[in-house]
């Protein structure tokens, strides 16, 4: 696919419900009681795994419609015995092998193989401290849950900032005797507790912890998904980037943990503002508007990094074109994602003639506020390097043409068409 350049990006639209919040709507409605109703859930590769992992594992989901869905839950212990391909996503792989912890039976865990490559004893380790029966294949996938029913609560302070590991423990927590407690040192997305809290788990917050108490039952009824900040953050960028740019994501999910980006954005000199705050239960949800300014270089913090991970490579390609130079810190789960995200932005906007440098745990990138040339970049499996590429198209002199665009159906199916609707030539 290529990606023209644009004369600016214009308009007012909504992007699909949010993937985290997707996943966990459809594995916590399957451990639930009775019908749970999810509306606005963002349908994609990724979360249409984990609608046939449960159904794989015995749990019935209704396609209501593609973004809408009921899932007829078994309870907390109910789960089948059985094999799930958890395909390209890390999310679900690492969220259910806390639920089948608890469950009875044995469970084999595949993934594709980029998933195959990606550290699961960060999950595997906690819960077998838990009393939990987990192999790993070398500390990969394939993983074979022999389910038990004695787990215990742990205290586990993880050693990389991960909402999946996090979730996975609290998950492994509903089914444990006595209290299980995650410490963050920095926090990570807490959609989790939310829902949890939301399906009246007991769950204490305090500022550095999160503790669940065992549940006997977990009842949601409704879930409304909230537009997908990920999603929406190639757009935003976009708008902020291309001169004359005014784009408007509306009922958009604002989970504080969530938005680092749109601080990033606003110290470097773009326009952003947040109206028409509300709530979709437990979530913030809010408009967000864009347009561009003289981007200036900035710092990124690794204790920022949760709150922006998925954005990180369009930080990079916004530094690109920012005066002077920016350094992003502590960022090294990017080796570790979908693709070694470092390398693959370096040599991509490298290519496109930005001056960006691989870190071990980021970048350094000394930006010219100027268009960059364009070229190619290879998508290597990884739906959030395609989208970078298609944004670097619409910023650059000569477009972009993206090998393994259809990658971006991972996370965004229709993401070109949206892109598409907004832009001028
Ligand atoms: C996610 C957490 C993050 C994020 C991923 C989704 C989640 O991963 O990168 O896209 O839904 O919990 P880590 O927990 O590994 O940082």
């Amino acid at each position: 696919m290529r990606i023209e350049p644009a004369v600016a990006l214009v308009g007012h639209v909504a992007v699909p419900g949010d993937k985290s919040i997707s996943h966990r709507a459809l594995l916590l409605g399957a451990i639930g009681e009775g019908e749970t109703r999810v509306s606005g859930f963002g349908r994609s590769g990724d979360t249409q795994a984990t609608v046939d992992a449960v159904r794989a594992l015995g749990v019935e989901v209704e396609d209501v419609a593609d973004d809408e869905l009921v899932v007829h839950g078994v309870g907390l212990r109910g789960l089948s015995a059985g094999g799930v391909d958890c395909a390209n996503s890390g999310t679900l792989m690492r969220l259910i092998v806390g639920i089948l912890a608890g469950q009875d039976g044995e469970f084999t865990l595949s993934g594709d193989e980029s998933l195959s490559g990606r550290p699961m004893e960060r999950v595997a380790e906690p819960l077998r401290r838990m009393g939990g029966d987990v192999e790993t294949t070398g500390g990969h996938a394939p993983i074979v849950v022999r389910g038990s029913g004695s787990l215990h609560g742990i205290q586990f302070e993880p050693e990389v900032a991960s909402a999946q590991a996090k979730s996975a423990v609290l998950l492994a927590g509903l089914n444990a005797d006595g209290a299980t407690t995650v410490v963050e040192r920095i926090p990570t997305r807490d959609h989790t507790e939310l829902m949890l809290e939301a399906g009246g788990v007991r769950v204490r917050r305090r500022a550095n912890t999160v503790t669940i108490e065992p549940a006997a039952a977990l009842r949601l009824g409704e879930v409304i998904v909230p537009g997908d900040f990920s999603s929406a953050a190639p757009l935003l960028a976009a708008a902020a980037l291309v001169p004359g740019s005014d784009v408007t994501i509306h009922e958009l999910g604002v989970n504080p943990r969530r938005t680092g980006l749109l601080d990033v954005l606003a110290r470097m000199g773009a326009r952003v503002s947040v109206f028409n705050r509300d709530r979709v239960g437990r979530e913030p949800i809010a408009s967000v508007q864009v347009q561009p300014g003289e981007l200036i270089a900035t710092e990124i913090r690794a204790d920022e990094v949760p709150a922006l991970v998925d954005e990180l490579p369009l930080i990079a390609l916004l530094a690109s074109h920012a005066r002077g130079e920016t350094v992003v810190n502590g960022a090294s789960e990017l080796r570790v994602k979908e693709t070694d995200r470092i390398e693959a932005v370096t040599d991509g906007l490298q290519s496109f003639g930005a001056r960006v440098h691989s870190r071990d745990d980021g970048w350094t990138i000394t930006g010219v506020p100027t268009r960059l040339r364009g070229g190619r970049i290879d998508a290597r499996g990884d739906h959030r390097i395609a989208m970078l590429g298609a944004v670097a198209g619409l910023s650059s002199r000569e477009g972009v043409a993206i090998e393994g665009a259809d990658t971006a159906a991972i996370s965004f199916p229709g993401f070109y068409e949206l892109l598409e609707s907004v832009t001028r030539r």
